[in-house]
C-alpha cells in the first residue's frame, strides 16, 4: 500500500438553505472584517442577500467586491489585491462558480506570501497558510471548495496555468443547493458534465484508492441520474440536490485521486479557444475514455454500471465499452457541443493543440494510460470528426 493523503476542506456544510449557517461559521473563526468575493453574474442575481444578511446577524463588517473574471487571469488577481491590501480583512467569503472560488482561494495566500503570484504557479510552491476562507459554490460543478488547485489564464502565452497547495483549502465550505435554482440550462450542462469527468477521470486515474473509488462513483450514480432533470427543469429541488452533492463527492474525489487526459486535453481548448471548461472537457471525454477502456475493464464495467447501463449479459469488455456510449450520449441529451468543429477549431489547429496538451505532465502522468504527441493528436482528430466507433 502506498503512502497516500486525503485532505478536503476543515468543515463541509451541505443541505438546502445551509448558507443560512455562514454567520455562525464566521464567528467561529472570530473573524471582524471579512471581503466577500464574486462577480457581476452572482451579485445581479440577489443571492449575495442571503448571505450578508446572515453575516450581519453576528454584527460582522463586509465588504464585497465583484470584479472576478471568467476564468480569471493573473493581472484580473494583481487588481483585486489593490483593493485587498487597503484594509486588513480577516476572513474571505467567496460566493460563486469555480473562477470566483479559485480566484479567493489564491488571494488569500497572495495575502500572506510576498511573491509575485507567478512565482506560486506549480506544486506546492506557496510557503506561508492563507488568511481563512470560507467558499460557497453557486454551481454545480468545478469542486473548487474542496481542492488545493486553482486554475489561472496566462494572458501572455493563451494556455492555462495551475497553483497547486494544500494552503488553498478552505476552513468552511457550504454547499447549499437552493443557491443553483437559477443557474441557466447551458451552465448547468456544462458545470455538470465538468463535475461528471471529475469523478470519471479521478475514479480511473493512477492516484485512484480505496478513500476514493466509493465517493467517485456515489457521485457518477447522482451526476447521471439528475443532469438531464437539472439541465431541462431547473426548479426540480431533488435534482439540484443530487446535483450538488455529485459535485461536491466528484471535488473531493478530484482533490486527493486528481484527474488525467481530459483535463490535460481540454486546457488548451480554453487557452486558445476560450471554450468553457465544461464543454471542453465533456467534448473530449468520450474520445479519451475510449482510449483508456482497455487500461482497467473491471473499473470501466463499474462506470458504466454507475452510468446507469444496462451490462447484465454483457462481457466485461462490451461492460466497460458502455461507458463511451453512455457518456456520449448524456452530451448529447444535454445539448453540449460534440465536435470540435462546434466550437471553432480547424483541423491545422490539431498539431499545436497536441503539443500543448502533451507538456501538462501533472495531469498526464495520472491518466491511466500514457499518450504520446502523436496519440494526443489521434484523440483531438476523433474529437474533431466526433467519432466515437
Ligand atoms: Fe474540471
Amino acid at each position: 500500500m502506498t503512502i497516500s493523503y486525503f485532505r478536503t476542506a476543515q468543515t463541509l456544510i451541505t443541505g438546502r438553505d445551509s448558507i443560512s449557517k455562514i454567520g455562525e461559521e464566521a464567528k467561529k473563526l472570530e473573524s471582524k472584517k471579512a471581503m466577500i468575493i464574486t462577480d457581476k453574474v452572482i451579485q445581479q442575481t440577489g443571492l449575495l442577500s442571503r448571505v450578508i444578511s446572515s453575516l450581519e446577524e453576528i454584527d460582522l463588517a463586509v465588504d464585497t467586491m465583484d470584479e472576478v473574471m471568467p476564468e480569471p487571469p493573473f493581472e484580473n488577481l494583481e487588481q483585486m489585491m489593490i483593493q485587498l491590501e487597503e484594509k486588513e480583512y480577516d476572513l474571505l467569503i467567496g460566493v460563486g462558480g469555480g473562477s470566483v472560488l479559485d480566484a479567493t482561494k489564491v488571494l488569500s495566500i497572495m495575502l500572506t506570501n510576498q511573491e509575485n503570484v507567478r512565482d506560486l504557479v506549480g506544486i506546492e510552491k506557496v510557503q506561508n497558510a492563507g488568511i481563512p476562507t470560507i467558499l460557497v459554490p453557486t454551481t454545480a460543478g468545478t469542486g473548487s471548495e474542496v481542492t488545493y488547485n486553482a486554475i489561472f489564464t496566462d494572458v501572455r502565452d493563451k494556455v492555462k496555468k495551475g497553483i497547486v497547495s494544500p494552503y488553498l483549502l478552505p476552513k468552511v465550505a457550504i454547499v447549499d443547493p437552493s443557491l443553483t435554482l437559477t443557474v441557466p440550462p447551458s451552465v448547468t450542462a456544462a458545470t455538470g458534465m465538468d463535475a461528471l469527468v471529475h469523478a470519471v477521470e479521478s475514479y480511473t486515474a493512477i492516484r485512484a484508492g480505496e478513500l476514493t473509488d466509493g465517493i467517485a462513483l456515489q457521485a457518477i450514480k447522482l451526476i447521471s441520474r439528475s443532469l438531464r432533470k437539472a439541465v431541462y427543469n431547473g426548479k426540480d429541488v431533488q435534482a439540484r440536490e443530487d446535483m450538488a452533492m455529485g459535485s461536491l463527492l466528484a471535488g473531493i474525489s478530484l482533490g486527493n485521486a486528481g484527474v488525467g487526459a481530459v483535463h490535460a486535453l481540454a486546457y488548451p481548448l480554453g487557452g486558445k479557444f476560450k471554450v468553457p471548461h465544461g464543454v471542453a472537457n465533456s467534448l473530449l471525454l468520450p474520445f479519451v475514455m475510449k482510449y483508456n477502456v482497455v487500461t482497467d475493464l473491471e473499473k470501466f464495467a463499474e462506470v458504466a454500471k454507475a452510468l446507469g447501463e444496462n451490462i447484465e449479459g454483457l462481457s466485461l469488455r462490451e461492460a466497460a465499452n458502455c461507458t463511451v456510449y453512455a457518456l456520449t450520449q448524456l452530451a448529447q441529451d444535454i445539448e453540449i457541443p460534440s465536435s470540435l468543429k462546434d466550437v471553432g477549431v480547424t483541423a491545422e489547429d490539431i498539431p499545436n493543440l497536441a503539443e500543448e496538451a502533451s507538456k501538462i505532465d501533472r495531469l498526464l502522468n495520472n491518466n491511466p494510460r500514457w499518450l504520446t504527441v502523436k496519440e494526443i493528436e489521434k484523440i483531438y482528430e476523433e474529437a474533431y470528426r466526433a467519432d466515437t466507433r
